[in-house]
Parts: C-alpha cells; structure tokens; sequence
C-alpha cells in the first residue's frame, strides 16, 4: 500500500482495528445490559471522532452523544494546564457516563477531565480508549475499555494528528518525522 508522506509504516491495520471495535461494543453493551436511562457517551474532540463513530456505530445500548474539546498547554509535563475550550451541553448528574478518547499518553488530559466531570456527580462514569501509550504516563487513569497498548511512538490516523494531518487515515500509521 502507498503510505502517506511523512508515515513510515502501519502499525496496526484497518481490519484488526475494525475487529477491536467490534469486541469492545460488545463488552461494553453487556456491561450496560440493565442500564435504564440512554448511555452518554462523551467524546473528546478533535482526536476521538472517527474510533467513536465507528464505536457507537457497533454499539447497541441505548445511547445518546456530547463533545468536549479541552487544550493542553505549558513549559513542562508537570506544569501542563488543561482548559476546557468546549463544555458538554448535557446534563450528566445521576447518568451514566462514557468517555471516548484517540490516545491515553501522559495521562494529565484525562485526569483534568475526569476531575470536572465527577463534580457534575455522574451515576457512573467509564473510559474507553482506542490507543494507550502505558510507557509515558505520569498520572494514574483507570482504562476501562483499551483498545491497543502501543510502545512509545508517535502515530496518526482515525483521528489523531500530526500538526492536523493524517486524522483521517483508516489506519494508525508511525509518524517519521517526530517533533
Ligand atoms: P495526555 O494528556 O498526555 O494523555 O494526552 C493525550 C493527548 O495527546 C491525546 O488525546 C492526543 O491528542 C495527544 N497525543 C498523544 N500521543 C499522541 C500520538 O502518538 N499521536 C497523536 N496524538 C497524540
Ligand atoms: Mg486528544
């Protein structure tokens, strides 16, 4: 296949990724068998929008989707600042809660988001990951739906980026020219 410039190769293909998904709706769905109000399933922007809509695609637990877009900045990994640039429009107290994310690396943008949301008091609320980077963590997260460990590379596609490229590769390829 003809990569893209800038991917040096396919570190985890189409087929192997669409299977995954379909694993994890379903323990997901057995997960929330007895749920009595619609499932709300966050995703957080931009990196999480195509493995959520591919995940709620296979899912069939009554469910209803919200966004949120946070930005991480600072001078260093223990000085990072997240803010909120974009809230949920739902109101999640007594619900239960999903979290959609593209990659769980340091840990830090998860941690702040997960903090805000537990004031909201949330019947439930549960992570679900496409990619999970375990080397890099600095904050303890409790993954509950993983769908890959990868070693410490930096990778694009179904949705995540490399300066905004590369998000809508069907794949997750390794990026060559690492920052
Ligand atoms: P954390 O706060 O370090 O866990 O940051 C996670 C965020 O960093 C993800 O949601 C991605 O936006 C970004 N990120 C981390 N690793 C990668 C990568 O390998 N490729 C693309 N984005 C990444
Ligand atoms: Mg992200």
């Amino acid at each position: 296949m003809k990569l893209p410039q800038g991917i040096e190769s396919i570190l985890i293909d189409k087929d192997t990724i669409q299977n995954r998904i379909k694993e994890l709706a379903s323990v997901i769905d057995e997960n929330y068998k007895n749920i009595t109000e619609p499932l709300i399933v966050i995703g957080l922007l931009k990196g999480s929008f195509i493995f959520m809509s591919d995940l709620v695609k296979e899912m069939l637990t009554p469910l209803q989707v919200d966004f949120m877009i946070a930005s991480s900045y600072g001078d260093s990994m223990e000085n990072t600042e997240v803010t909120i640039i974009k809230d949920i429009e739902t109101h999640i107290s007594g619900r239960d809660v999903l979290i959609v994310e593209d990659i769980i690396d340091t840990g830090i943008t998860l941690t702040k988001i997960e903090s805000i949301l537990a004031t909201r008091n949330p019947k439930s609320m549960k992570i679900c990951t496409l990619l999970n980077k375990p080397s890099r963590r600095t904050k303890v997260v409790t993954i509950d739906y993983n769908g890959f460990d990868i070693e410490d590379h930096f990778v694009g596609g179904m949705g995540l980026d490399y300066a905004q490229k590369y998000r809508n590769l069907p794949y997750i390829g390794v990026v060559s020219n690492e920052k």
